[in-house]
């Protein structure tokens, strides 16, 4: 059985204190569990001395973006070895956010996928379609090109440390979940196009569903066969809030 990791996206939220604090937080409460993994992803600014604070604990670490270039003349840009250096573990690629307001195409996705695993970071790519596309019967297709375009660039083999997250983009902030069985539906097709390329990959990798999860709908959601966590937005902004998911995922082990 795969392990579950629950993620923190805190977005663009917080403050050097809410963030302290929310941490310290989140480090009191952790669930007493091997196969249940926390990461948090703040900010850029906070990264530095969340590191320190988290160094010795269960409590990994992830930045929310990341460039696809080593280094040079890109003002305002982090790259994936600052990232390291600084005490990152895990680095989030192509979240609908980026796709959608900042214009990443799924090429650029893939290049900031194989930026973050060239550093020995472990990379969590989002895929996720639209309602339009949704409503169109278009869900496969969007994930799959999502998904090949990254496995056409890093080969199958790159996804050994990394991690992908299925988040429908209109469940994102809209506390509208997927139902357990429609993200389900997903997460197996995402499984099953990996074991196209690799069965060893497909198995192994941990899929997160991310979209208004919360403490009273994650159970439902992780007891589903192909869902090995989630990719928490609003909910891992209150110490509670995130804990109870992960305790809903410590329940099931
Ligand atoms: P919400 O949990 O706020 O819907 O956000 C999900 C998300 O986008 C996580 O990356």
């Amino acid at each position: 059985m795969r392990d579950f990791l629950v993620a923190g996206n805190w977005k663009m939220n917080g403050s050097a204190a809410a963030s302290a604090e929310l941490t310290d937080g989140i480090l009191a409460g952790m669930p007493q569990s091997d196969a249940v993994h926390l990461l948090i992803c703040p900010p850029y600014p906070y990264l530095g001395e969340l590191a320190q604070k988290l160094a010795g604990t269960a409590l990994s670490l992830g930045a929310q973006n990341v460039s696809q270039h080593e280094s040079g003349a890109y003002t305002g840009e982090v790259s994936a070895g600052m990232l390291r250096e600084i005490g990152c573990e895990y680095v989030i690629v192509g979240h609908s956010e980026r796709r959608a307001m900042m214009g990443e195409s799924s090429e650029i996705v893939a290049a900031k996928f194989m930026a973050v695993l060239s550093e020995g970071l472990k990379p969590i790519l989002c895929v996720g379609e639209s309602l339009e596309e949704r409503e169109a019967e278009q869900t496969a297709a969007v994930i799959d090109a999502q998904l090949n375009a990254v496995l056409d660039a890093a080969g199958a083999e790159s996804f050994e440390t990394a991690v992908i997250a299925y988040e429908p983009v209109w469940a994102i902030g809209t506390g509208r979940t997927a139902s357990p069985e429609q993200a389900q539906d997903v997460h197996s097709h995402i499984r099953a196009a990996l074991a196209s390329r690799s069965e060893k990959m497909a198995s192994a990798i941990q899929i997160l569903y991310g979209g208004s999860v919360k403490g009273d709908n994650a159970v439902g959601l992780f007891t589903m066969p192909d869902i090995d966590g989630g990719l928490i937005g609003g909910a891992s902004l209150k110490a509670a809030d995130f804990l109870a998911i992960a305790a809903a995922a410590a329940s099931l082990v």
